[in-house]
């Protein structure tokens, strides 16, 4: 490893600089295997030790037997040298480029990765899927770009109807040419899927369908212009009221704890007959009254209600026009139920937020609290 000093035989500026560049070139040779503090320390006796280090050899060799003329430009040339080497052994990564690692210290903490956590409002949609799939039922999705015809028309809204002002949407561009059943806008709600599964398929029919919708509302604490639902639909022979009434109070039961109480109210959807809105026993105050359930005792969480008839005969006419003439939707014979729930409504009561903003902010702070 010690190679003997060459001897310097011309003193011109490019001599020096070929002498000098062949030195430090041997220098960032050796600084590539600096990955112990024991290499280190070597590296550091090899170049700097004060009596047989190569830097002092180099200085008794060139320096000093150099003509005065030469001494300044040795002298510079020299001085860079040096603080090459004292600028390896201080840096942490080697001049060749490659990463140094100096010695491992096992004690410290390694680089924790933060695992992801699923979304708050994804949690909920999902817990409420699970209730019923534990009853049997399966998922449907479909299109957040609806026609008019399964978003309005097949369930019972007529066109000009005031029930549509209920769900003003968000219309796409340049349909105007289309027939107005074609027109294509955001879905308001999960129901079209309702028509969808019917119509590609005959009863009996257990699904829940999960997803987004839009509405052209205002945000404000409670609402958002985009928002998520779950769907349910139960079609078969024997479908009564009671089963309705027996199956969400079981899934209010299972989201909301055992002690909870439901209760339903006549309500108006144009999609079932009768319809109701499901109320539950509030549980802040355990239905005693308080300012979240606006001193009532009950909290409104979802609409249901049984299929209305018009709505089988929208679904069998689409399947006479697929050729499906099956009478598998005669209301004589079928009946079910349908209901229909927001997931930022009950997420907010599960969890106690009380600005739907939140959900869609991407803010860590409140998001880690689910972690
Ligand atoms: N689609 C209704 C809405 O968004 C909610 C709903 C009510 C769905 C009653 C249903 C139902 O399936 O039976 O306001």
């Amino acid at each position: 490893m010690n190679e003997a000093i060459p001897q310097l035989l011309t003193y011109d500026e490019a001599s020096l600089d070929r002498a000098f560049a062949a030195v430090a070139e041997e220098v960032r040779g050796g600084t590539s295997s600096l990955e112990t503090s024991e290499a280190q320390e070597a590296f550091r006796l090899h170049w700097l030790g004060r009596k047989q280090g190569r830097l002092k050899l180099i200085s008794e060799a060139w320096l000093k037997s150099a003509p005065a003329e030469a001494r300044k430009p040795l002298g510079i040339r020299f001085n860079q040298l040096k603080q090459e080497i004292e600028a390896a052994l201080q840096a942490p990564v080697a001049a060749a480029g490659a990463a140094v690692v100096r010695g491992i210290d096992i004690t410290l903490p390694g680089t924790v990765r933060q695992p992801g956590i699923a979304h708050p409002l994804l949690e909920t949609m999902q817990e409420i899927v699970r209730v019923f799939h534990h009853l049997g039922y399966s998922t449907n999705l479909g299109p957040q770009v609806e026609t008019d015809f399964y978003n309005f028309e097949a369930l019972n809204f007529p066109q000009n109807h005031p029930a549509r002002d209920t769900q003003d949407t968000l219309q796409i561009a340049d349909q105007g040419a289309k027939p107005s059943r074609d027109r294509l806008l955001m879905r308001t709600h999960t129901s079209p899927v309702q028509i969808r599964t019917m119509v590609a398929q005959a009863p009996p029919i257990r699904i829940v369908i999960p997803g987004k919708v839009h509405r052209n509302d205002a945000a404000d604490a409670t609402h958002s212009p985009i928002f998520h639902q779950v769907e349910g639909l139960c079609v078969d022979t024997n479908i009564t009221f009671s089963d309705l009434k027996g199956t969400l109070d079981h899934a209010m039961k299972a989201l909301f704890g055992s002690g909870v109480k439901t209760r339903f109210f006549p309500s108006f959807f144009p999609f079932t007959e009768p319809s109701a809105d499901v109320q539950i026993s509030c549980i802040f105050c355990g239905g005693k009254g308080c300012r979240k359930c606006k001193h009532s005792g009950w909290i409104e969480l979802l609409g249901c209600g049984m299929v209305d008839p018009a709505v089988f005969a929208s679904v069998t006419e689409e399947r006479r026009k697929l050729g499906l003439d099956d009478d598998a939707y005669n209301p004589d014979r079928i009946t079910g139920f349908a209901f229909g729930m927001g997931v930022e409504r009950i997420a907010m009561i599960q969890h106690g937020i009380s600005d739907i903003g939140q959900f869609y902010s991407g803010d860590m702070r409140f998001l880690e609290q689910f972690a």
